[in-house]
């Protein structure tokens, strides 16, 4: 009866993903785990996050209470015959507003452990339809990258609107990497940065436009360099992309602090992930080695890291503290 949701690293394309431009991300194995209980025939079923010590119900007013009832009418919209309503406690094992996917992973988990009760099993397209509903309370205009990335796990490039006949998501197979993940010590908001960003699209579209292609052709290049394990020019990308993202506002000075301190320990390239405002960055690094030494000149500044392998597509992921 239970469910998972895998969180996620955006590697390159995070708000440019929004405007239609492909991102590169991949799973993690922390996300969110969910098990669904029969409702109480009495009262309205309820959503408990254990280690957040909340409790919401549908239509309760708060922002967890409205997704949980997207998500519940999305489920019987489309499943009006098997769909229940049932109670479901989850259990996060990754931070919230850190750029790690932490919503999309919860919303996937509570999905899957509905269905699961339910004997529901549903395909990729429909999966994403419902846990968009769900996300899209939190986000207002999200991409699906998250969603996709929290259902699929693995390394793939994300398309809001592919080609048609193509997939949205596309495995990335090549030689697996090593990245540093640290936080920043302060929450960052995705909803307001992607407002930021839509701003800065209204007043300023030529420049906007030209930076959109920047991210396009760095996206190309940093799927490229994925294929080919070159990792030298993997990192130049994340730096480029980390200049790109500063000039969209969505950096701050202690993440642009970080991705020095990172690259000055030895990695490769660094970056913020995610929506940025705070949260998390990701520094590239050549093997356990630089990582360990990454981790420790972060530590000086106070920042806590984690190392994540990324695999070749679908394969084993590693994540240790
Ligand atoms: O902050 P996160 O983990 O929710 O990632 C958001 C990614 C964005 O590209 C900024 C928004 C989106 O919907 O794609």
């Amino acid at each position: 009866m239970s469910g998972h949701g895998n969180g996620k690293v955006i590697l390159l394309g995070e708000h440019a993903v929004v405007y239609g431009v492909p991102a590169i991300a991949a799973g993690l194995s922390s996300g969110a785990t969910a098990v669904a209980r029969a409702a109480n025939a009495t009262a309205a079923p309820t959503l408990s996050i254990a280690p957040w010590s909340v409790s919401v119900r549908p239509g309760d007013g708060s922002a967890l209470g409205t997704a949980f009832e997207a998500l519940v009418r999305a489920r019987r919209e489309l499943d009006p015959q098997r769909a229940t309503d049932r109670s479901v406690e989850a259990t996060m094992t990754l931070p919230g507003s850190a750029g790690l996917g932490s919503s999309a992973a919860l919303g996937v988990a509570v999905l899957r452990a509905l269905d699961h009760a339910d004997d529901i099993a549903r395909d990729f397209a429909q999966s994403q339809q419902i846990a968009l509903a769900w996300e899209r309370v939190f986000h207002g205009n999200p991409s699906g990258i998250d969603t996709a990335l929290a259902l699929a796990g693995g390394l793939a490039r994300f398309h809001r609107q592919p080609a048609a006949g193509q997939p949205a998501l596309v495995s990335i197979e090549g030689a697996p990497i090593t990245l540093v993940v640290a936080h920043s010590g302060a929450s960052g908001s995705t909803k307001e940065t992607v407002a930021n960003v839509a701003a800065l699209r209204a007043s300023q579209p030529e420049a906007f436009a030209e930076a959109l292609a920047a991210f396009g052709a760095l996206v190309h290049t940093a799927e490229r360099a994925l294929r080919e394990g070159a990792l030298e020019s993997l990192g130049e990308a994340f730096d480029e992309g980390q200049t790109l993202l500063r000039a969209w506002g969505v950096s701050t000075p202690e993440l642009d602090a970080m991705c020095e301190v990172a690259r000055g320990a030895g990695a490769l390239g660094a970056k913020l992930t995610g929506g940025g405002g705070g949260g998390c960055m990701i520094a590239l690094v050549r093997d356990e080695h630089d990582a360990e030494r990454v981790r420790s000149a972060l530590s000086v500044r106070g920042r806590e890291a984690f190392e994540t392998t990324i695999g070749a597509a679908h394969t084993a992921r590693k994540e240790k503290t």
